[in-house]
């Protein structure tokens, strides 16, 4: 795993645009997996105003988003379709028909689950998935637990994935209980992992990655059976990240 740490999301999202966007000129077809939630928010900005500026284009990328709520539809503002509408697609030359997101309104979720993993493999796979980290360790929406050898699929999403992301809903009630989400081996099989890590709330689960025992208790340990995974971390989380049994990573 290649690591690179970072002082602030500032730079964080500089360095991860940077990447995405050395796929995007790079590949002819470039197939882009990619994350919500607030972490890579910073990430998408630096995608726009590079677009904007002309320095790259999205006309032939697809890309394929990790996870949905089930039961929200595109209109809500706390899906994810809306989120990277907001937040992406709106503002760059992306053809819609290329973005794929899991629909959570789907009535055959089992349907739409399969046809979802049909998608990415007929897009050829993908080429570089954008992570988040949960707090417990959580990939995608695969929480503590989930075996590793899970494809696309519906989960029961955590208390603590679901307090954590009460600050966008109106109470904790309105959160989804479950979601649509790639499963780990889905993950595991893009081509590069490019994982975001911030914030000091982030350091337990910086050292899982680095150091813990690889286990489904950490979905995110799987991540060290892939072979060309960067990190991209900031200052705040790697300082708070702890060995098992010493003081400090940097010890
Ligand atoms: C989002 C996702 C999640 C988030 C994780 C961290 O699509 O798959 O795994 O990456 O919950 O969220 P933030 O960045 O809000 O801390």
């Amino acid at each position: 795993m290649n690591i690179k740490v970072v002082d602030h999301s500032a730079e964080m999202a500089v360095e991860a645009a940077k990447i995405m966007m050395e796929i995007m000129k790079t590949e002819e077809a470039p197939v882009l997996g990619l994350a919500t939630g607030g972490t890579p928010e910073t990430t998408y900005r630096e995608l726009v105003k590079a677009a904007n500026e002309g320095q790259v284009s999205f006309k032939n990328t697809t890309t394929f988003n990790l996870d949905e709520y089930v039961g929200l539809p595109a209109s809500d503002q706390n899906s994810y379709r809306y989120y990277m509408e907001d937040r992406l697609f709106n503002h760059v030359d992306i053809d819609r028909e290329n973005t794929h997101i899991p629909d959570g309104m789907a009535e055959d979720i089992d349907a739409e689950i399969k046809a979802y993993e049909e998608k990415i493999k007929n897009a050829g796979g993908i080429d570089l998935q954008l992570l988040g980290i949960g707090t417990n360790g959580h990939i995608g929406f695969n929480e503590p637990g989930t075996p590793f050898n899970t494809r696309t699929h519906v989960i029961a999403l955590d208390e603590s994935t679901r307090e954590a992301n009460a600050r966008y809903f109106a109470s904790i009630d309105e959160v989804p209980t479950h979601a649509i989400t790639m499963g780990i081996e889905s993950i595991l099989e893009a081509k590069k992992i490019l994982l975001l890590i911030s914030g000091a709330k982030k350091g337990q689960a910086l050292a899982e990655v680095l150091y813990g025992t690889i286990r489904e208790d950490v979905p995110a340990t799987a991540l060290r059976n892939h072979p060309d995974v960067t990190m991209i971390v900031d200052q705040e989380a790697y300082a708070a990240a702890k060995v098992p049994g010493e003081e400090d990573v940097h010890a």
